[in-house]
């Protein structure tokens, strides 16, 4: 049977644990809510296109800081505010809930629910911010961390007086220190170049090769069965290296990034995700064979709950996010470079 929507009246402190620091609990439970929405398509009269984060203008910078700013300012036990935005990935991904039975955990990662778990949730974030500013068309940034000039992180979220910032990151990180996408813990000694090579290669062998639905999305996983069957290509490498990178590492648990628990509280998580979003489109289109989404109704039917714009709370399917466009989004066509890096 399909993961089933989570009852929130079951929720209860995440977990939280690292080889040094032991386990903590934390609470992230979301507010209630008495009334369930069906997720419906939305209306739109155009497509929004989600900018490279490196190459937006100074007026679309704005927006995005007046949007993330208000944001920001909404009072904690507002579902829409900042907080409880990046509690809900501590809550969906620290065992938070449960997965159909009391004794088995809810994990939304290392299995096919990845992909869309994330994209509904990036999504509901983009309308709230949307919603804040009044601009119905307002599009999130992406990291585009799969082309050389993206893999550094984006100027415009080290700025300290900025609400993109995040001050829970590893100072050894920011620009101009060139990403590894297959980081593990050490740094890398490659010169710039041989990195990009090396990071475009890494993009290359997780992509093009990996042509199945369970090799690109990961392993199936249904209603009352075990948390974390198998992670799919992407999410493996460069996902979860890249949130290594970027955690703290003299916090505890590599907070902000460097824990599912707190990693939504750094902006960068969202645009980070939006580029794993966004090959997940591209992986579609890929030249060649064709790749496919799994058609499993078990996979289909799985459903999540997020607050959208009006902090309504929604019942959304997987089946209902598999195309960007009818969700009212694409991405803005950049380059591909690592196409051609063929190891
Ligand atoms: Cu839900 Cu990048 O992790």
């Amino acid at each position: 049977a399909p993961v089933a929507a989570p009852d929130l009246d079951l929720c209860e402190k995440a977990t939280v644990t690292s080889k040094s620091a032991g386990t903590t609990k934390v609470a992230c439970c979301p507010p209630k809510s008495a009334n369930i929405i069906d997720f419906k398509p939305p209306k739109f009269s155009k497509i929004r296109y989600r900018p490279a984060a490196h190459m937006v203008d100074p007026e679309y910078l704005d927006k995005f800081t007046k949007a993330m700013e208000l944001m920001k300012a909404l009072p904690m036990e507002d579902p829409r505010s900042f907080m409880q935005q990046a509690n809900v990935h501590c809550a969906y991904c620290n065992g938070g809930y449960d997965n159909g039975s009391p004794n088995q955990e809810l994990q939304v990662h290392f299995s096919w629910l990845f992909y869309p778990f994330h994209r509904l949730y990036l999504y509901f974030y983009e309308r709230i911010l949307g919603k804040l500013i009044d601009d119905p068309n307002f599009a999130m940034p992406f990291w585009n961390w799969d082309a050389p000039r993206g893999m550094v992180i984006p100027e415009i979220y080290v700025d300290p007086d900025s609400p993109l910032y995040d001050e829970k990151r590893n100072v050894n990180h920011q620009p101009p220190k060139m990403l590894d996408l297959d980081y593990a813990g050490k740094e890398e000694e490659l010169s710039k170049r041989d990195l990009i090579k090396s990071n475009l290669t890494v993009m290359y062998r997780q992509m093009v090769p990996n042509s199945t639905a369970s090799l690109f999305h990961g392993k199936p996983y249904r209603a009352g069965e075990k948390p974390s069957p198998g992670m799919g290509s992407i999410e493996n490498n460069p996902h979860t290296a890249i949130h290594r990178w970027v955690g703290d590492d003299r916090e505890k648990y590599k907070e902000d990034m460097g824990n599912f628990y707190s990693a939504g509280k750094d902006p960068l998580f969202y645009a980070h995700h939006c580029n794993v979003d966004r090959l997940w489109n591209i992986w579609k289109s890929l030249p060649g064979k064709k790749r496919r989404d799994f058609t499993d109704t078990d996979w289909l039917d799985s459903s999540f709950l997020f607050y959208d714009e009006n902090a309504n709370l929604v019942r959304a399917k997987v089946r209902d996010c598999l195309d960007t466009r009818v969700l009212g989004y694409d991405y803005q066509k950049v380059n591909i470079p690592w196409l051609k890096n063929k190891p």
